[in-house]
């Protein structure tokens, strides 16, 4: 017997901490028979029927698990961190929906409270006027250069260790004296924000949990 396609749920969980979790996401997980997500995503829940953990490894597989799953008839909750739309699984589940032909119209994106945001607001910031910038699971972040230097703030993601995007900044020009907040385990017990020049962040260690904040 075919059975009708499910639905997907893409939902964004916040920064770590379940105080930043929306009730939307609450309430879209218990009742979904599947969630799908990293041990830490799937702890900030207490009430979930079927758990699918991952791991970065496992990423792709356990995605299209969940596809899978949705397409058989059941309600899959995929919960990413911070927003799924913002250097998050968003994409990703939409290109192995589109290759399993799973409709679209029975997906749906809860947002969540990006990193990004927080940090933003942890600095004062109103971000419309920021450079956005995510280099997440990127090895080329040269496209920091050409908006490093327009005025605005810059807010970015890193691509791995922030001492060595200081450091990039540093070897390309950018002066040793800017001002630069490191936002670390944001919304975490052991929350950090340490607010320096370039120079020093480029002689500091963080966890690769940060967000850097750049001024002009
Ligand atoms: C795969 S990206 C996910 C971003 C997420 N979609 C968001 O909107 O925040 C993971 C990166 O986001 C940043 N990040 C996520 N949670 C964070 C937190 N609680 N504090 C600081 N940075 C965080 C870190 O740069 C981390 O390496």
């Amino acid at each position: 017997m075919i059975k009708m396609s499910g639905k997907i749920y893409i939902i964004g969980i916040g920064p770590g901490s379940s105080e930043y979790l929306t009730k939307k996401a609450v309430d879209t997980v218990k009742m979904s028979d599947y969630a799908v997500g990293s041990t830490r995503a799937i702890e900030l829940f207490s009430d979930v029927k079927n758990t699918i953990p991952f791991n970065v490894k496992e990423l792709l597989t356990t995605l299209e698990r969940g596809v899978e799953l949705a397409s058989e008839g059941n309600t899959v909750s995929i919960l990413s961190t911070g927003d799924p739309g913002f250097s998050g699984v968003l994409n990703t589940v939409l290109r192995i929906s589109d290759e399993k032909n799973f409709p679209r119209e029975n997906i749906e994106v809860l947002p969540g409270v990006s990193s990004l945001q927080l940090a933003a607001a942890k600095c004062h910031i109103q971000w419309d006027s920021a450079n956005v910038m995510t280099f997440h699971g990127r090895e080329n972040i040269d496209d920091i250069l050409p908006v490093i230097n327009n005025g605005n703030i810059t807010i970015a993601l890193p691509s791995r260790k922030v001492r060595d995007m200081a450091q990039f900044l540093l070897d390309n020009g950018v002066e040793k004296t800017r001002k630069v907040i490191v936002c670390e385990r944001l919304s975490y017990p052991d929350e950090k924000i340490v607010a320096s020049t370039l120079n020093d962040i480029a002689n500091s260690e963080f966890t690769y949990m940060c967000i850097i904040v750049i001024y002009p």
